[in-house]
């Protein structure tokens, strides 16, 4: 295969997701998978809707319709305030959105009403990260004029932290959004579907064995992607972190200096990292076919004995402990920032390696499934599964709330936190 490619392990992927999925409801807590860093790959979702993800959350409406097109039917939230100028196709395609703006939710409102259809509404509340949200003062008469809007249904409230300042989701800021969520109740004489707490960045949280109070529902990207929490990026256990792994090739292998001459001016970007150097000491240096178009270079993690030293437009520039070759592939992991991008690039296609049984974690083969710029081609290769022992990120915590809580609790937040599909009949 041509060109530089993402290599996408579908079944770690459906790993992660189901083990996720089976540690939140234990917590009563519902999962909507945030496939944004994926562009929205439907291979990603419907991996994720066979591991039992039930709903799917989506900043950017051109992407949930690219879904729809693809024929994914799960229920979707736009989980980006929507645009004023894209109400009409917000309404028509997703399921719901997120909401600060009572502007906003009366455009929503008449184009759910000249669509025929109830839109589904989540008031996003500002508890501290200073991103979107209404402030919790505000809140009750936002949610009155989405009441009043019958072509609008309440769905619940929801927050989001950590994207914004890194604050941390905590027992302080997930009370109130619990206390909000039953003054709400109380004031209307309503009952909430869904009380989001927010993203992977509530995770940590959660395994510290806090309660989740009234939180049935996580938004969760990056955890169910690249297993890790975003505040501190650390592993979550028994969760695969390396589910997507840039390949690209070396265009140019060279003894060079170890350092440049002549006199210095501003480069065409950043420096991306500036290893300590032996000064004048030829190094193994080498080009790969990939730059700042395609990557966050500063999220790459190179192989052992490679060093990723710069990048410009269209080049990565590594140094190594041993020879390298022009036409040699190299292989790097990616956080979160590097995935985004590489998987935005028209430049890299997308390689997706399918397990032959994805509910199972034992298997060895895998089909490979290619998903290039130029179409879908059928290939086959052979994987080792690295197989990740039972480890649990919330479940063996003490004083976590998954033993007190009842099966059949879990299982009526489960059912009462599903959100109809686009275009419940108005
Ligand atoms: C509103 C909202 N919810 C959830 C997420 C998912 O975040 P994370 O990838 O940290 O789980 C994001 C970011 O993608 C977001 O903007």
């Amino acid at each position: 295969m041509s060109g530089p490619r993402l290599e996408i392990r579908l079944d770690q992927l459906h790993h992660n997701a189901r083990s996720l999925r089976m540690q939140l409801a234990a917590h009563g807590i519902t999962v909507m998978g945030v496939s944004k860093a994926s562009l929205g790959l439907p291979e990603l979702v419907r991996t994720w809707a066979a591991a039992g993800i039930e709903s799917i959350g989506e900043p950017r409406i051109e992407t949930i319709e690219a879904l729809r097109a693809a024929g994914i039917t799960l229920p979707m939230l736009l989980i980006r305030s929507p645009m004023l100028s894209q109400v009409e196709r917000v309404v028509a395609q997703a399921s719901g959105s997120c909401n600060s703006e009572p502007l906003v939710l009366q455009a929503l409102a008449a184009a759910a009403r000249q669509q025929g259809l109830r839109h589904g509404v989540l008031l996003m509340v500002e508890l501290g990260d200073l991103r979107e949200g209404i402030l919790p003062a505000e809140l009750e008469a936002v949610a009155q004029l989405t009441l009043e809007q019958p072509a609008l249904k309440l769905l619940g409230i929801g927050t989001n932290l950590g994207c914004q300042h890194g604050i941390a989701a905590d027992p302080r800021n997930m009370a109130e959004l619990s206390a909000l969520a039953t003054a709400l109740e109380r004031r209307f004489g309503l009952r909430l579907e869904i009380v989001s707490g927010g993203n992977s960045s509530n995770l940590p949280w959660l395994a510290a064995g806090h309660s989740p109070g009234r939180v049935n529902h996580l938004r969760l990207g990056e955890a169910l992607l690249l297993g890790r929490e975003p505040l501190g990026r650390s592993a979550l256990p028994g969760l695969h972190t390396g589910a997507f792994t840039l390949v690209a090739e070396i265009i140019e292998a060279k003894v060079k200096p170890g350092q440049p001459w002549g006199e210095r001016g501003q480069t065409s970007f950043a420096a991306v990292a500036t290893p300590a150097r032996r000064p004048g000491s030829p190094r193994q240096r080498a080009l790969l076919a990939l730059g700042v178009q395609d990557v966050d270079p500063a999220g790459l993690s190179a192989p052992a004995g490679v060093r990723v030293v710069g990048a410009s437009s269209d080049h990565l520039v590594v140094e190594a402990d041993r020879p390298l070759a022009v036409g040699e592939e190299l292989r790097f992991g990616l956080d979160y920032s590097a995935l985004l991008r590489a998987m935005t690039s028209p430049f890299i296609a997308r390689v997706c390696l399918a397990g032959d049984n994805l509910g199972d974690d034992n298997h060895e083969d895998a089909n490979l499934l290619s998903n290039n710029l130029q179409g879908n081609k059928l290939q086959h290769s052979k994987l080792q599964h690295s197989k990740l022992k039972g480890n649990s990120l919330l479940g063996d915590r003490p004083g976590g709330d998954a033993r007190r809580r009842s099966s059949a609790q879990t299982k009526g937040l489960r059912a009462a936190d599903r959100f109809s599909p686009a275009g419940s009949p108005g």
